[in-house]
């Protein structure tokens, strides 16, 4: 086993910020609280840094470094079930896809939010439909996400939310190091 610094201080500080503002905006989503927009535009601001630091970020924190074909990720999932899947030292092929999701709806979520407050769209039932919908998503995604994290650190016998906020992670030698 050796150690490597694979999050990079960025990755993790927007994680945990992204995190307590969904939450954040979740908790004041009712009653035309004022903070559910501040803390909303806080997320998007969150997911435009991560998503800029996917493309001019380090190694493990580049999309292009990280994103695998369908072909791949189903064929990783398949190694999962058989119990034959190699130990990533950054994201696995089916946390990749998850990123891209959790990035993609909280923006989502966001810009509907946001179109909602404008003239052009106040009181448009869909926009505000969609806007709770895309939440609901979000929701779904969280809840798999977590759970993703919490499989891959029993079966790789390695904490992954420590990980997360330490930066670190032990590989075993023969570890993918893409
Ligand atoms: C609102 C809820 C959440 C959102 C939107 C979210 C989003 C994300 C994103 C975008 C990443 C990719 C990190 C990066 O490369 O920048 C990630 C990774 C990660 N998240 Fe979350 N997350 C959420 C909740 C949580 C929670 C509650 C936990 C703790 C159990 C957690 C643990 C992790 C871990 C351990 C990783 C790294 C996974 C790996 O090793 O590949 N996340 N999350
Ligand atoms: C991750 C970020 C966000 C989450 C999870 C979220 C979630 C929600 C949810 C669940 C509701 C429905 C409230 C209800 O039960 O009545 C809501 C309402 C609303 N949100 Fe957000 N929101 C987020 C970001 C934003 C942003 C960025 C804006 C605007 C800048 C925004 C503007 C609004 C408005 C105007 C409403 C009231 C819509 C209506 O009356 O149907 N939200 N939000």
């Amino acid at each position: 086993m050796r150690e490597v610094r694979v999050w990079d201080l960025l990755v993790r500080v927007l994680h945990w910020s992204l995190v307590v503002a969904v939450i954040g905006a979740w908790l004041t989503r009712e009653g035309e609280d004022p903070r559910h927009l501040q803390i909303g535009y806080a997320a998007l601001a969150i997911v435009a840094l991560r998503t800029g630091w996917g493309f001019a970020g380090p190694r493990y924190a580049r999309f292009v470094d990280f994103v695998r074909s369908p072909r791949v990720t189903v064929g990783y999932l398949g190694q999962v079930v058989v119990h034959r899947e190699p130990h990533y030292v950054g994201h696995n092929p089916l946390g990749r896809w998850m990123i891209l999701m959790l990035l993609a709806t909280t923006a989502g979520i966001c810009i509907t939010g946001w179109l909602y407050t404008t003239d052009r769209f106040w009181g448009v039932a869909w926009v505000g439909e969609l806007h709770e919908f895309l939440t609901d998503v979000l929701i779904v995604f969280v809840i798999l996400h977590v759970t993703g994290v919490v499989f891959t650190s029993i079966r790789q016998r390695e904490n992954l939310v420590k990980a997360m906020i330490t930066g670190v992670k032990k590989t075993p030698g023969v570890a993918k190091t893409e």
